[in-house]
């Protein structure tokens, strides 16, 4: 299995409800290992970068709006199969649908506000590190 890296992000919705202790212990537990963490706020630029890749769709406007309402902690997250593992212990993107025990079954208000966020694939991992951190800021 190989070791990747992977991008996560605790949303607005968990930091206001103080959860990012409880969310951070089901990563650990699944096996990953955060080798960088921040808590920021992002401006309105940064969302829409970052979320670039739905620009065209109807939820655009207000994910950004949501994720620019409060702090985020940003974190790379390393470990066997990251990306997958974390995508697991996520749960579905929907909280209705996300399997019992996974971070938004637990957390999660609605699809919006669903706690977490993690890349999608090990190049998707790679650009959303890029854009987040700097090398020097992981430090496995
Ligand atoms: P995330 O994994 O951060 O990726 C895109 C985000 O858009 C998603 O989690 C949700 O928070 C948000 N979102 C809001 N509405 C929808 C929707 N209908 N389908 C998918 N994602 C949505």
């Amino acid at each position: 299995m190989p070791i990747q890296q992977t991008l996560s992000i605790i949303k607005p919705d968990a930091t206001a409800r103080n959860i990012t202790g409880q969310i951070v212990a089901k990563l650990e537990e699944a096996g990953l290992r955060v080798v960088a963490q921040k808590r920021v706020k992002w401006k309105q630029t940064e969302a829409r970068k970052f979320y670039a890749v739905h620009k065209d769709r109807p939820f655009y406007k207000d994910l950004v709006k949501f994720m620019t309402s409060g702090p985020i902690v940003l974190q790379v997250l390393e470990g066997n199969n990251a990306v997958s593992k974390n995508r697991k212990v996520m749960g579905a993107t929907n909280p209705e649908e996300a399997a019992p025990g996974t971070i938004r079954a637990e957390f999660a208000e609605n699809i919006e506000r669903n706690s977490v966020h993690g890349s999608d694939s090990a190049e998707n991992a790679g650009k959303e590190i890029r854009m987040c951190f700097r090398k020097p800021e992981i430090v496995g």
